[in-house]
């Protein structure tokens, strides 16, 4: 991990590259930079105008120098991409995916937690019971991205889509998610679906047993996907770090972003730890294009995920003052609609940097 101390005067100014993207992107980026200037960082921004728009000048969604580029970087802070205009497969294909598996960035960590002043949609529930941590895998399984399509428009046509589960992928991913569970409350659930896939999951969950055996402070459980998803809405005070394939928890993700207020509230990192390759830190929602241009998105979880690039650069105290402000915020307002205030996307980015700065 790169990281640069205060103390030292020497220190260069971090290179920080934006992919603000599309739809809702970069309204919300635009107010994750206004928090991370508000705390007075040597920082140097690099705009990078990727995504859709590119596509259509340029017929690729990023130049084909790209990973050059970002490597040139100490991180990366993104918006989303996807655009009606072109088709979800490319345009992720060509640029967020295409990222996370060129740089290796294998592991995506997206905390779950419901901020003080937040409403969840689970009855009964408050800031003390749901406090998660998912731990992603990033580089392979269900977004291998192997296959192929044959006989196209035949009656006969047929689509593959192959899920590559490696030893060395997964058991990379279950070590952080122990060692991460080390540090927070120290139960780690696994999700699987090792009943009905019988390959890729059952090697999952045997490497999950080794590793478990490695670190006994930590309660591990193993769970089938379908069951967890359940428990997420009955009982999230019961999970602390939570482990699974790209696909599920993907998907487990979106769910706990419900549970801590909604899309706008979720962050995320996608890092490869032990290495140099810059770490991208992403809001978990989308482009939004039924609310883009509308200066109504909820700019927290990219602002959360700003926090998040802060403390992987090495920035704890920074990375705390930025949560501590957007906890505050939360609290006593401004608040946008879709967490039941009435700001809209500028003034909460400004509320923010106004506390950071206070
Ligand atoms: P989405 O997350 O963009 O939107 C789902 C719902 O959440 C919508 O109702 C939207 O208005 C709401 N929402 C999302 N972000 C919000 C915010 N900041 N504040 C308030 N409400 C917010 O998911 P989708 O509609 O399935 O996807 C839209 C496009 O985004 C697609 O092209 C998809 O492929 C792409 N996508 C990109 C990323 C990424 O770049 N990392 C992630 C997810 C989806
Ligand atoms: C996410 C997104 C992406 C994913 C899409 C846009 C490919 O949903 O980051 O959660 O599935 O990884
Ligand atoms: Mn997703």
């Amino acid at each position: 991990m790169k990281a640069f101390p205060i103390a030292d005067d020497a220190r260069r100014p971090y290179r920080i590259a934006l992919i603000p993207g599309d739809g809702v992107g970069p309204e919300v980026i635009a107010e994750a930079r206004k928090v991370v200037d508000a705390l007075a960082l040597p920082v140097d921004w690099t705009e990078l105008p990727w995504g859709s728009a590119y596509f259509h000048e340029h017929g690729r969604m990023m130049p084909a120098e790209w990973e050059e580029a970002l490597r040139t970087y100490d991180a990366v802070l993104m918006g989303a991409v996807g655009d009606p205009s072109v088709p979800d497969h490319i345009s992720l294909w060509g640029l967020i995916l295409e990222i996370r598996q060129r740089l290796d960035l294998w592991a995506n960590l997206r905390p779950a937690r419901l901020l003080e002043g937040i409403p969840t949609p689970l009855a009964g529930v408050g800031p003390a019971d749901i406090d998660m941590l998912f731990v992603r895998e990033n580089s392979e399984g269900e977004y291998s991205g192997a296959g192929g399509r044959a006989h196209s428009g035949h009656p006969h046509e047929v689509a593959v889509e192959t899920s590559v589960f490696t030893r060395a992928a997964t058991e990379r991913v279950l070590r952080l998610a122990f060692e991460l569970a080390e540090g927070r409350r120290g139960i780690l659930t696994s999700a699987t679906k090792s009943n009905a896939s019988r390959f890729g999951y059952v090697l999952w969950d045997e490497i999950a047993a080794e590793v478990a055996a490695d670190h006994s402070g930590v309660r591990y459980e193993r769970i089938l996907v379908d069951a967890l998803a359940a428990r997420m809405v009955r009982d999230p005070a019961s999970l602390d770090v939570v482990v699974g394939s790209n696909l599920f928890a993907d998907i487990l993700t979106d769910l706990a972003a419900a549970i801590q207020g909604g899309m706008g509230m979720a962050a995320s990192a996608n890092v490869a730890p032990g290495t140099d390759a810059p770490g991208v830190f992403e809001p978990v929602h989308g482009s939004a294009p039924d609310i883009a241009g509308q200066g109504i998105a909820n700019p927290s979880g990219a602002i959360w995920s700003a926090a998040l690039m802060l403390e992987h650069l090495g920035e704890r105290e920074a990375a705390g003052q930025l949560i501590r402000a957007l906890e505050d915020v939360c609290r006593d307002g401004p608040r946008t609609h879709d967490v039941g205030g009435e700001a809209g996307t500028v003034e909460v980015g400004d509320a923010v940097a106004a506390r950071v700065g206070a």
